[in-house]
């Protein structure tokens, strides 16, 4: 299978950039599934400089419902109409600044996967919980009360205490922490959970993509703020090789 490699612009980017980054990754061949999540705003520019092309579009969040009075939030059937056709849940900075639990969660990868959206849906643990040994169960929890039955998308393990930060886990730490997401998937959603692609985030850099992206049951990379700069981007894209 072919890695997925996601770049998550968060809020950066302007749409003064849409044109010369679409053209990098257009003339770039890869080998890895790309994905660009940038602001709301941007995807439509996106989605008409890509051309249906080079890489594919998600948006960084969904409301649970299909519309409503939720001023400030979008759906998930908007962000495919404006060109999506993956969307970020639950990520870290979303849980922690927005309160979002596993609950409203959930709720959104149901909207979303009703929507005809692929939800990467976040899950990792904090710096206090790793140095407590709860590392597994925090993030099988998670799991736990995220993703509903029949789940169809992709899971990203982000440990939050390496968002951002420049710090990776250990090699060994994201083989065991991977490992013992497949093994929460495959007794949680049977045979189906055996193919959801599982990617690392957090701190992705062009200088350690290739020994994450070649670990076990790392189907991937989300990557913040090294996917800003397309030649970081594709730098890293170019270290996934498929399985
Ligand atoms: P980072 O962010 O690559 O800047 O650490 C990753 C993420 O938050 O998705």
């Amino acid at each position: 299978m072919r890695k997925l490699i996601a770049g998550n612009w968060k809020m950066f980017g302007k749409l003064a950039d849409v044109a010369g980054f679409s053209a990098a990754v257009t003339q770039a061949s890869s080998q890895a599934e790309l994905l660009i999540c940038p602001p709301f705003v941007l995807l439509d520019r996106f989605h008409k400089a890509l051309n249906g092309g080079a890489a594919a579009l998600g948006g960084q969040d969904c409301h649970a419902s299909p519309q409503g009075a939720h001023t400030g939030d979008v759906s998930a059937g908007m962000l495919k109409e404006a060109g999506a056709t993956f969307v970020i849940l639950g990520h870290s900075e979303r849980r922690e600044h927005h309160g979002e639990t596993n609950a409203d969660v959930r709720a959104k990868t149901v909207a979303a996967m009703a929507a005809g959206l692929t939800p990467i849906v976040c899950v990792g643990e904090t710096g206090a919980e790793r140095d407590a040994g709860e590392a597994e169960e925090v993030v099988r929890s998670q799991l736990m009360h995220s993703l509903p039955d029949g789940f169809a998308g992709v899971v990203a393990y982000e440990p939050v205490w390496a968002i951002g930060t420049g710090r990776t886990p250990t090699e060994a730490d994201v083989r065991a922490m991977h490992g013992a997401i497949r093994a929460a998937l495959v007794a949680q959603h049977g045979p189906a959970g055996a193919g959801v692609r599982i990617l690392y985030g957090g701190s992705v850099k062009p200088g350690n993509a290739a020994a994450l992206l070649a670990l076990p049951e790392v189907g991937g990379a989300l990557v913040g703020g090294a996917s800003l700069q397309a030649a970081d981007f594709l730098a890293i894209a170019a270290c996934a090789r498929p399985d």
